[in-house]
């Protein structure tokens, strides 16, 4: 149980990756707020695991971000973990949109929606006596796009969005290293999730996918979580500003 006693905020929680890693808290003994803009979703998620507390908010809408977080530190008395899972591709817009827009709608949900939350949970981290930040980067963030992947439609921001969240979360983490407050960011490889699943349906598309990976697959949620309970948890208390891949190889290549 490396998160008993521990109070978390996790975004993205209906689907995927935040999914997986509000099972993994609550199995670490956290007590857990899930965060989306998806009511039926978090409202899945809390059928399966009754102890964790939902809230429906957008992640880069400020006023929401302050009221969940002063929320929860009015209810439990403390906030130690925020978890940035929320997240959206350029395939999440509309395909006929143009370089502008696709830009504006990606990069505020993954870069603003990221620094915003994390402005939030850090009032009430610092009351608590100091925290732990995980968000959600990406290969993509470290090294360019591959050309090769034949499901860009169009100009793609994600790419840039995940390489501002890997700059935030070195610039975060310095800033607040001697308030006791963590901030480390997972850079996962293609894994299998709702963000995927209409480019996992393409067999072609899929093959190369895996290929990218020298472990030849792509990656399970649950295998994204573990490592992020690793960061949140103070087994990682010498970790700051870290960029952690969990990618079979990717960028090792
Ligand atoms: N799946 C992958 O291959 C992969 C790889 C690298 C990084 N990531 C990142 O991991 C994170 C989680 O992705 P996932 O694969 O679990 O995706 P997902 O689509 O399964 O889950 C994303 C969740 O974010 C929520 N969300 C979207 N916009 C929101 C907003 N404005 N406010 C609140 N919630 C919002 C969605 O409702 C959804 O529940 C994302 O940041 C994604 O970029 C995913």
């Amino acid at each position: 149980m490396k998160l008993k006693g521990k109070v978390a905020i996790v975004t993205g929680a209906a689907s995927g990756i935040g999914q997986a890693t509000a099972r993994r808290f609550v199995s670490e003994g956290a007590k857990v707020v899930g965060y989306d803009v998806d009511d039926a979703g978090l409202a899945a998620l809390k059928q399966e695991q009754p102890s964790v507390h939902t809230r429906t908010g957008d992640v880069a809408d400020s006023r929401s971000a302050k009221q969940v977080a002063e929320e929860v530190f009015a209810e439990f008395g403390r906030l130690d973990i925020l978890v940035n899972s929320a997240g959206i591709t350029a395939r999440t817009v509309d395909s006929n949109a143009d370089l502008e827009t696709r830009w504006d709608a990606v990069m505020q949900v993954n870069a603003k929606g990221t620094l915003i939350m994390s402005e939030a949970a850090v009032a009430a981290m610092r009351e608590s006596g100091g925290g732990s930040i995980v968000n959600l980067s990406s290969v993509m963030g470290l090294v360019g796009y591959p050309t090769a992947l034949p499901f860009s439609d169009g100009f793609n921001p994600y790419p840039h969005s995940k390489g501002a969240v890997a700059q935030i979360t070195r610039d975060m983490g310095v800033r607040l290293a001697k308030e006791g407050i963590r901030v480390n960011a997972v850079c996962p490889g293609f894994v299998y999730t709702a963000l995927t699943e209409n480019v996992t349906g393409n067999e072609e598309v899929h093959k190369t996918m895996k290929s990218l990976h020298p472990l030849g697959r792509m990656g399970k949620a649950e295998e994204v979580a573990a490592v992020i309970a690793f960061l949140a948890s103070d087994d990682a208390s010498f970790v700051v500003g870290a960029t952690w891949t969990v990618d079979g190889g990717y960028t090792a290549q």
